[in-house]
C-alpha cells in the first residue's frame, strides 16, 4: 500500500507541475492579449478626444475643457481623464487624479517623446492602466497632454478565474490518476503477485500445483516461466531426495540423476563429459516466420538427453535444423534445453553433399540395413564411403577441439555413424578415454562380411577403449566378426580385443530411459481415453498404441496386419478396438523410406476400408512428429502397446510406455527381435512375422485377467526403474575409467591401419 501511495503522490506531483506550468503560460498569453486590447481602445479614445478638444485648447477655453472632461470622464469604461497644457499644468481632470504627480509625469513624458506612453500604475490602492498622449493643434504643434485611466480589475479577476478553473481541473485529474493507478497496481501487479506467492506457498507445502494457475499477464509472463522451471527443479530435487531417503531405508541402491552426477564427478575428476552423435537433441526449425524447437524422435536422443541434463558437459552433433545457425555462438555452441539450459550443444555443419554421402548414403543405406536383419539390401557406394570417412574426420576434429587442454578427457561416441572416429581421436589424444556405443544390432559375421570396408570399420572401432552394445548376443557377434576379420587377440574371458597392444573391452550395456514416479514436468493426471479417441473420430472402447519412426525395421505393416487378423478372427472387436499408430516420418530422402511411408498409409487405408464404419476406424495413423508431451496421454490411456520390430537394437518405446504407467495398468506386446525382449520378459513376446501370433497376443493382452496384467506391469516397472538410463551411464563410465587405469595400454595406436 505504501508503494501505491508513493506512486500516486509522484503522479499527482507530476500532474501538478504540468498544470501549474500550462496555467502560467495560459495566463501570460491571456494577460498580454487583454492589455493589447486595452491599449487599442485607449488609443482610439485618445484620438477622438484629441480631435474634439482641439478648438477649446487652442482658445485656452478652460471652462469648455472642464465641461468636456466632466462629460467624457463619466462615460462608461473610463476610470479617469486628465488634460494638461503644453507646460504640463493640469487644466482639467476627473476628481481625485488631477493633482497626482504620476499623472502629470506621464503627460509630460508623452509630450517630450511625442508618442503614447502606457503603464500600469497603482492609484488609490488600485491597479490601473494609464495611457498618455500628446495633443496637437491642426498644424501639428503640441498643445498639451491627455492621460486616460482604465480600470484593470476585470483582468485580475480573469487571472484568478484561470487559476481557480485549473486548480479544480487538477483535482479531478489527480483523483482519476489515483483511481487508475490503484486499479492497475491492484489487478496487474498485486493480484498476480499474490497469486504467485500463494502458488509457491502451496508448492512449498508439498501440494502438486498445475502451472496453468500461474498468472499469464504480459508483465509476469517471463517471471512465471522462470518460476515454473524453478518449481520443476524443486519437485525433481524433492522427489529425488525422498527417493534417496526411501532407498537408504530399504538399503537398495537405485541410480538417480544426482547419484550419476556424483559418480561422474568422482570418476572424471570434475572434467566435462563429451558426447558425440549424429543426431542433435534439440533442433531449431523455421515454422513460417516463427522458430520452433523440437526434440527429434529416436533412441539416441531419448537416452542421452536425461543423462546430459544430469551430468552437464558438451554434446557434439550435426546441426540439421534449418534455423540452427541462428542460435549458436562463434564456436557453434548453444546452451540447451533452450528454456532451461543444463548442458552445451556444439553443432557441426555438414554440406548437403556430405549429408547425402555420409548420413543418408553410407550410414543409412549401407550400415543400417546391414546391421538390421529386415531383408532390405544394403547399398555400398565408394563415394558414400569417402564422405563417411571425411565426416568422421570432421566430427573428430570438433571433439579434439573440445577436449583440448583437458587431461585424460572422457569421450562417449554414439552409434554406427562414427565407427572410424574412436581411432581418429586416439591417434591424436592417446590419453583420452574413448567409448563407442553401438545403438543398433550387430549381425553375425557372415552378414557383416558383405561390407566392402568391414576391416576399416572394425579397425576404427577398435581405436576405442570400450565398445558397448545393448546385449551380450550383439557383443558375441562383434567379437566373432573381429576374430574372423582382423589379426588380433581375443580375450573371451574378459570380453576384450587386444590389437597392436591396445585393449578394447566389449561389453553389454542395455540402454534405457529416465524413469520417474511421475514423468518430469508433465501432468500426472490419468489420461482420458474416450476423449482421445473421440478427437480421432473413432468410437472404440479399447485402445492400442504404436509409436515409431516410420522405418521398415519397425514391423509397422506386420502390426497393421495383426490388427486386421484380430478383427477377422474375433469380429466382436470390430467397433471396439482401435490402434493409434504415431509415426514420425524419418530419413524420407531415402527412396526406401519414402516408399515405406506411402506403404504404411496405403495399408492403413486398405484395412480401414475393409472394416468401414461411420464412427470407428481400426487404425488411426498419425504420420507426423509428436513430442513427448503429446505422446504421453496415449501411453497412459492405452490398453496395449505394440512394439513389433523386425530387428531393433533395444527399442525405447516399450520402456517409455512402462515408465508412463504409474497406474500399473496396460499390457505390452513385444517383438523377440528387439533387444528389450531380453530384459522385459513379462511382456507378451511375439515373432512379428507370425501375424496370427501377434493377433492372439493382442487379444490376450486385452482379455488377460486384471490381476495378471497388473502383476506383469508391476514387474516390468521394477525392471525399468532399476535398469534406468542413469545406471546405464554409470556402468559405462565406471567400465571406461577402470579400463584406462587397469589396462596399462595407454600407448597411441599406430598412425596408419595395419589391417
Ligand atoms: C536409431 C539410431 C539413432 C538415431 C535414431 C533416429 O535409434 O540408432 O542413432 O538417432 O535411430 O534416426 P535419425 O536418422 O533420425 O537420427
Amino acid at each position: 500500500m505504501r508503494m501505491t501511495a508513493r506512486l500516486i503522490v509522484a503522479l499527482a506531483l507530476a500532474a501538478g507541475f504540468v498544470v501549474a506550468g500550462s496555467t502560467y503560460l495560459q495566463m501570460r498569453a491571456d494577460r498580454s492579449r487583454l492589455l493589447d486590447d486595452l491599449r487599442r481602445r485607449c488609443a482610439i479614445l485618445a484620438e477622438s478626444i484629441d480631435t474634439a478638444i482641439d478648438p477649446a485648447l487652442s482658445q485656452r477655453d478652460r471652462g469648455r475643457i472642464e465641461q468636456f472632461v466632466e462629460r467624457f470622464g463619466s462615460s462608461g469604461g473610463l476610470d479617469g481623464l486628465a488634460i494638461a497644457n503644453n507646460r504640463g499644468e493640469a487644466l482639467a481632470a476627473t476628481p481625485g487624479i488631477g493633482e497626482k504627480p504620476i499623472v502629470s509625469e506621464l503627460g509630460r513624458e508623452a509630450m517630450l517623446g511625442d508618442k503614447p506612453v502606457a503603464r500600469m500604475i497603482d492609484l488609490q490602492g488600485r491597479q490601473r492602466y494609464a495611457y498618455a498622449v500628446a495633443l496637437h493643434s491642426d498644424d501639428g504643434v503640441v498643445t498639451g497632454s491627455l492621460v486616460v485611466l482604465q480600470d484593470t480589475g476585470y483582468i485580475q479577476q480573469r487571472m484568478r478565474d484561470v487559476w481557480r478553473h485549473n486548480f479544480f481541473r487538477l483535482l479531478i485529474q489527480v483523483f482519476l490518476i489515483s483511481l487508475v493507478t490503484l486499479w492497475i497496481v491492484r489487478w496487474n501487479v498485486l493480484a498476480p503477485m499474490a497469486q504467485m506467492a500463494e502458488w509457491m506457498k502451496r508448492l512449498r507445502a508439498g501440494e502438486l500445483m498445475e502451472p496453468s494457475t500461474l498468472p499469464r499477464a504480459e508483465l509476469f509472463g517471463p517471471m512465471a516461466k522462470e518460476v515454473k522451471t524453478f518449481a520443476r527443479h524443486l519437485t525433481v530435487a524433492k522427489s529425488a531426495a525422498e527417493e534417496e531417503a526411501r532407498l537408504r531405508q530399504i538399503s537398495e541402491s537405485l541410480w538417480t540423476p544426482e547419484r550419476l552426477k556424483d559418480h561422474v564427478k568422482t570418476k572424471l575428476g570434475g572434467q566435462p563429459l563429451v558426447v558425440v552423435s549424429n543426431r542433435e537433441p534439440y533442433m531449431h526449425r523455421f515454422k513460417g516466420r516463427e522458430v520452433e524447437v523440437i526434440m527429434p524422435a529416436g533412441g539416441v536422443v531419448t537416452a542421452m538427453d536425461p543423462l546430459m541434463k544430469a551430468c552437464g558437459g558438451t554434446w557434439i552433433a550435426h546441426g540439421a535444423g534449418d534455423a540452427d545457425w541462428e542460435f549458436v555462438d562463434q564456436k557453434n555452441r548453444v546452451k540447451v534445453p533452450p528454456d532451461d539450459p543444463q548442458y552445451t550443444l556444439r553443432r557441426v555443419a555438414l554440406t548437403g553433399e556430405e549429408e547425402d554421402g555420409y548420413y543418408y548414403g553410407f550410414s543409412n543405406e549401407g550400415l543400417w540395413p546391414l546391421c538390421h536383419v529386415a531383408h532390405v539390401r544394403p547399398d555400398f557406394r565408394p563415394d558414400d564411403w569417402a564422405f563417411y570417412q571425411a565426416a568422421n574426420r570432421k566430427f573428430a576434429d570438433a571433439v579434439l577441439d573440445e577436449i583440448e587442454g583437458l587431461e585424460s578427457p572422457c569421450v562417449l561416441a554414439q552409434d554406427y555413424h562414427f565407427a572410424l572416429l574412436p581411432r581418429m581421436i586416439k591417434e591424436k589424444r592417446p590419453d583420452a578415454r574413448v567409448a563407442l556405443f553401438w545403438h543398433i544390432p550387430w549381425p553375425n559375421p557372415e552378414s557383416f562380411g558383405i561390407c566392402p570396408w568391414q576391416t576399416e570399420l572394425l579397425y576404427g572401432m577398435l581405436g576405442a577403449d570400450l565398445v558397448g552394445f545393448h546385449t551380450q548376443y550383439y557383443c558375441n557377434n562383434f567379437l566373432e566378426t573381429v576374430d574372423r576379420t582382423l589379426e588380433c587377440r581375443i580375450d573371451r574371458e574378459r570380453f576384450s580385443v587386444i590389437k597392436e597392444e591396445h585393449l578394447t573391452a566389449v561389453k553389454p550395456f542395455p540402454v534405457s530411459v529416465h524413469f520417474a514416479a511421475s514423468p518430469q514436468g508433465f501432468s500426472a493426471a490419468p489420461a482420458d481415453k474416450p476423449a482421445l479417441l473421440k478427437e480421432l473420430h473413432s468410437n472404440a472402447g479399447i485402445l492400442g498404441i504404436g509409436v515409431d519412426r516410420v522405418d521398415y525395421t519397425k514391423g509397422i505393416l506386420e502390426r497393421f496386419r495383426a490388427v486386421e487378423r484380430l478383427l477377422d478372427k474375433y469380429p466382436a472387436y470390430r467397433g471396439r478396438f482401435t490402434l493409434v499408430q504415431i509415426g514420425a516420418p524419418s530419413r524420407t530422402h531415402i527412396k526406401r523410406y519414402n516408399d515405406f511411408l506411402a506403404e504404411t498409409e496405403a495399408e492403413a487405408d486398405r484395412i480401414n476400408w475393409r472394416f468401414k464404419a461411420s464412427s470407428w476406424r481400426p487404425i488411426v495413423l498419425l504420420n507426423r512428429h509428436h513430442n513427448h508431451r503429446e505422446i504421453l496421454p496415449y501411453y497412459k490411456a492405452a490398453d496395449v502397446c505394440l512394439v513389433t520390430s523386425l530387428s531393433d537394437g533395444m527399442n525405447l518405446v516399450c520402456k517409455e510406455f512402462i515408465s508412463a504407467r504409474d497406474d500399473e495398468e496396460g499390457a505390452l506386446v513385444l517383438s523377440r527381435f528387439a533387444g528389450a525382449s531380453r530384459e522385459l520378459t513379462d511382456a507378451l513376446i511375439v515373432n512379428p512375422y507370425d501375424i496370427d501370433q501377434v493377433a492372439e497376443a493382442i487379444r490376450y493382452a486385452i482379455e488377460m485377467p486384471e490381476e495378471e496384467r497388473r502383476a506383469r506391469m508391476k514387474r516390468l516397472r521394477e525392471t525399468v526403474k532399476e535398469n534406468n538410463i542413469y545406471r546405464w551411464a554409470g556402468n559405462l563410465i565406471t567400465e571406461l575409467t577402470q579400463i584406462r587405469f587397469d589396462a596399462k595400454t595407454a600407448s597411441a595406436p599406430p598412425e596408419s591401419p595395419e589391417v
